[in-house]
This record gives structure tokens, sequence and C-alpha cells, in this order.
């Protein structure tokens, strides 16, 4: 074949993107809004009439403005919104009322001031198998999937969301299989490498294409007959130098008789304010900021997730009524807000998610609504919520104390689904920022919902301003509700081994060994 001269493929190529320019008439649509996270704070500030944010805390305990850690002043408003009360002031008594009449108030609550509504018409996704590949995670045999969602932008062609996952599936269990997805950067498995023989033929064909391109080349060849351009890798070399190490979260998954998905949260949208006039929030709005109860990041993420699991419930190696969700910090909030609002999600496994996650908003310790607020995490909320950290507005001004729903309401939406609750030491690097305490509060808050429904809570009362955390390492798991504080950092990696046991066990879940294939 006669080699294409790189400028031709250059030419062609801008040619190309040209045709593609051109078919998109820029003129039809609203210009793309191009804001700094700093203008578009300033603009949503604008829009909520807020003349003044208070700052948030430092996370550096000498600095003269830390963030409060006397436990003694950390509730300045201990009595939490009642779960089981609605908000005309009637006890909730029946499952009838928590689902027609409390929870719905609930999720508006939330909707309205913390992380915004779904847009009316949301635009469809369309799911493609882009790989679909046979590998191995340890000695087990797996299917890795590389599949995109692409976001049907007919209405404005200016912005394209194309959502990024990979489904790993084991292949030595008789299906179909659960699977958690978990918010983070998709990848392959290592891919196998072709046999010796295959190899032959790769390096001989590469030989002859490199001596086509400089033909000096096959003298060098010729000197060195046995030097082979590329080397064959050991399949096991990796995973044999691992094996005195603990298993990861995904190869303990697999050994499970579970599937995982990686869904990658930044294409659905942007992990900062600059974005907001893009991914699929922007795409919504047509490039436009966004309004104060329009959603953040966080219910945008949680979108994604809920589109991903409509794909799980197209594949045959699935079972689609065993999904659960997983993610850590800024992504465990992003799991919590997801099993919150997607009663479809069977499980949800919630690491070191701290404000805006487990722990109380009302709180004060370590992270505090000003953090949530600043210019560095205001898009993983509604516009909305900075409210919450205003010192000067036309409204007044307002606090923590002021939201009407805290997380332990979050948290009962997810009842009486599986919900598992985590996080490290601060000893070991999973902060006190995060605030353990005021999530363990939460959770305690949130069990009285469980048990309206049958569910089984922590075990313990539901006075959280009374019980005491359990010591690390002790985890309450006897019920639908659990929570365990591991011995390691700001990781939930080391509470796999707990809750793939317990998650199966309550999902009714037994690995049968089977070949596929
Ligand atoms: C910061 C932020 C937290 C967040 C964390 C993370 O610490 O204040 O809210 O959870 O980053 O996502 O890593």
């Amino acid at each position: 074949m006669k080699m294409i001269p790189t400028f031709v493929i250059v030419l062609l190529f801008s040619l190309n993107l040209q045709a593609q320019e051109t078919k998109i008439d820029k003129s039809k649509y609203p210009p793309l809004v191009t804001f700094t996270a700093e203008q578009d704070h300033a603009n949503m500030m604008e829009q909520l009439g807020i003349k003044a944010l208070r700052p948030g805390p430092s996370g550096n305990e000498s600095a003269p403005n830390h963030a409060n850690y006397d436990e003694s002043i950390a509730n300045p408003c201990p009595e939490l919104p009642d779960v089981l009360t609605t908000n005309d002031g009637k006890k909730v008594t029946t499952p009838e009322m928590w689902w027609n009449k409390r929870r719905p108030e609930i999720v508006e609550g939330f909707e309205k001031e913390v992380y915004g509504r779904l847009p009316q018409d949301i635009p469809d996704v369309k799911w493609e198998v882009e790989i679909t590949d046979y590998e191995r995670i340890g000695f087990t045999p797996v299917v890795a999937k590389k599949i995109v969602g692409h976001v049907d932008n007919s209405e404005y062609p200016l912005i394209n969301v194309d959502i990024n996952m990979v489904l790993v599936v084991p292949q030595n269990v008789k299906g179909p299989v659960p699977v958690l997805m978990m918010f983070g950067r998709p990848s392959l498995p290592a891919p196998a490498q072709p046999s010796a023989e295959d190899m032959v033929k790769i390096n001989k064909t590469f030989k002859e294409v490199l001596i086509k391109d400089n033909p000096e080349l096959e003298d060098v060849f010729k000197r060195y007959p046995a030097y082979e351009p590329i080397e064959r890798e050991d399949p096991f070399a990796a995973f044999m130098q691992r094996r005195n190490q603990e298993p990861s979260p995904t190869e303990r998954l697999i050994a499970a008789g579970w599937g995982y998905l990686t869904i990658d949260p930044g294409s659905i949208q942007a992990d900062n304010g600059a974005g907001l006039t893009r991914g699929i929030i922007g795409l919504v709005n047509k490039g436009q900021p966004r309004k104060p109860e329009d959603w953040g990041s966080l219910r945008a993420w949680a979108w994604g997730a809920a589109r991903a699991l409509d794909y799980l419930e197209t594949d045959s190696m699935v079972d689609a009524k065993k999904v659960g969700i997983e993610g850590v910090s800024r992504y465990g909030k992003a799991a919590l807000v997801t099993l919150a609002f997607e009663p479809r999600f069977a499980v949800g496994l919630i690491g070191s998610s701290g404000k805006g996650g487990a722990a109380l908003h009302r709180r004060v310790f370590g992270e505090a609504v000003e953090s949530l607020t600043g210019t560095g995490e205001y898009h993983w909320m509604a516009g909305n919520y900075l409210k919450y950290g205003a010192e000067e507005a036309t409204f007044g001004r307002k606090t923590g104390c002021d939201l009407t729903v805290d997380s332990h309401e979050l948290i009962a939406l997810c009842a009486p689904r599986l919900t598992f609750i985590s996080y490290g030491i601060p000893e070991q690097g999973d902060a006190k920022w995060l605030d353990q305490k005021g999530s363990y509060m939460a959770t305690i808050a949130a069990g009285s919902v469980f048990k309206l429904l049958g569910a089984k809570d922590l075990g313990v009362s539901n006075d959280y301003m009374k019980e005491e955390m359990p010591p690390v390492l002790k985890g309450l798991l006897d019920g639908e509700l659990a929570w365990r504080q591991h011995d390691g950092g700001h990781t939930d990696a080391p509470n796999f081994a707990t809750f793939i046991p317990w998650a199966s066990e309550f999902l009714g879940y037994e690995k049968t060994p089977a070949m596929r294939r």
C-alpha cells in the first residue's frame, strides 16, 4: 500500500473539521457563555440578591481562621428537622404516609434548596458498546466492555456530551450478576498479550513498515537479526507482583462474583464552576448560566449514573435489580445523592462523603456550609444553596440552621434500601474536616425511617445527641442501614471486605461457579 504523506493527512483532517464546523450554523443558537468560576459564582449571587458571603474556614488547624473542632460548640441548632413529622406538623405513622406525603416533602426540600432539580426535558442518551474484550482480573476470566453514552445534542449542537464507562463482569459465575457502579476513572483491565506465534507476525510486519518508512533500517535489522522491536509481557507478572498484597476493591468484587462499572463523572459534568455552562447542565441550558433551582454537578453525576443503570437493564450479563452505587469524598456525596434520588439502585457504599454528603449541614465542625458556598465547591450544589452562606442579602442573613432539610433526611430517602456509610480515621488521613461524628449522628437519625419501612437500622437508638460512635473497625452491620469506620485513610477500599458479604447477604446473592465460555 502506498503511504500517504503526513501533510496530506493534516490537510484532509482540517478540511474535514471545517466541513463539520460549517455544518453547525452557530447563528441559530444562543451563544455559549464562557465564564470563569468566579464570574459564574458572582452571577448566581446577583440572581439571589446576595451582597456578601461568609468565607469558609481554613482546613489548616494552625491558621487563625481554622475550622471548628470543639465538640462543645459544634451543634448551634441541635434540634434536627424531624424526619417523621410532616411540614404541617403531623406524625408519620405508616409507610403510606412516608411514601405519599413525607418523602415527597423532603425530596422537594433537597431539590429546591440543596442539590437542584432535574430539568423537565433532558435529552436522551444512546449507549454504544465500543469495545468488548475478554481479559483476566487476577486468575478470573472477565468480559470487559467500553461503553459510551452519546447524549442527543440536536437542540444545541455547540455542546457535546459523551458519557464514558467500563463494565467488567466475571465469566466464571452463573449470571446474571450484581454490579457495583463506581464513580471514577474508567479503564479496561490490562489487555491480554498476543501469543508468542502472533508476536512473531506482529514483529515481522512492524519491521517491514519501519523499513518502508526508512530504508536504512533494513541494514540495522540485518545487523541484529534476533532483535524484536516489540516484546511480549508476561501476562501474570503484574498479578504475581501483587500477590502478597491486599486485593484491590475491584479484585474483591470479581472474586465474589460481582461485576463492576466505572463511570467518569467528568464526562457528564465538569468538576468546576466554569464548566456549568457546558456538560449536561450546559447542554440543557443551551450554554447559558444556571438559575437558582437548577441542578449542580452532584445531581448531574447522579443523573448520569441513573442513565448508566438504564444501559445495565439492557445487558443480559447483569442483574439490574442488584446494582449498587459507590464513591469516595465528593463522589461519596454523589453516590449518596444517586441512591437517594434513584430508587432503582439497590445498594450504596458511601465513602468519606462529608459535608454535602452524610455529614449534617447544620453542624459546625470541620468543613462548613461556607466551604460549600465558596467558588471552589458551589458548583456541586444548586445555586439556592448559596443563601445559607449569606452574611448580607436582600433576604437578610442565613446559616445552615435555616435549612429545612438536613443530611439525615437524605439518608432516609434511601430507605429501606441497603445503605452503608463508610469512613476512615483522621490519624491515617481521613481528615477531621469530614466530620465523621456529624455523619454518624445523621445515620442514627435516619434509622427511624428504615424501621418504619420494615428494615433494620444500626441497631442502637435514634437519639443522635446521645449515641456514641462505635469503636473503629466495629461495624454496625445487622441492618439495611450500616456504618463502619475502618482504620485507613481517605478511601473506602478497606471496607470492601466487609461491604461485599453484607450486601450479598441482604441482596440474597450467592455466587454460583460456572464457566460461561
Ligand atoms: C475537599 C472538600 C470536600 C470533598 C473533598 C474531596 O476536602 O472540602 O468536601 O469531599 O475535597 O472530594 O476530595
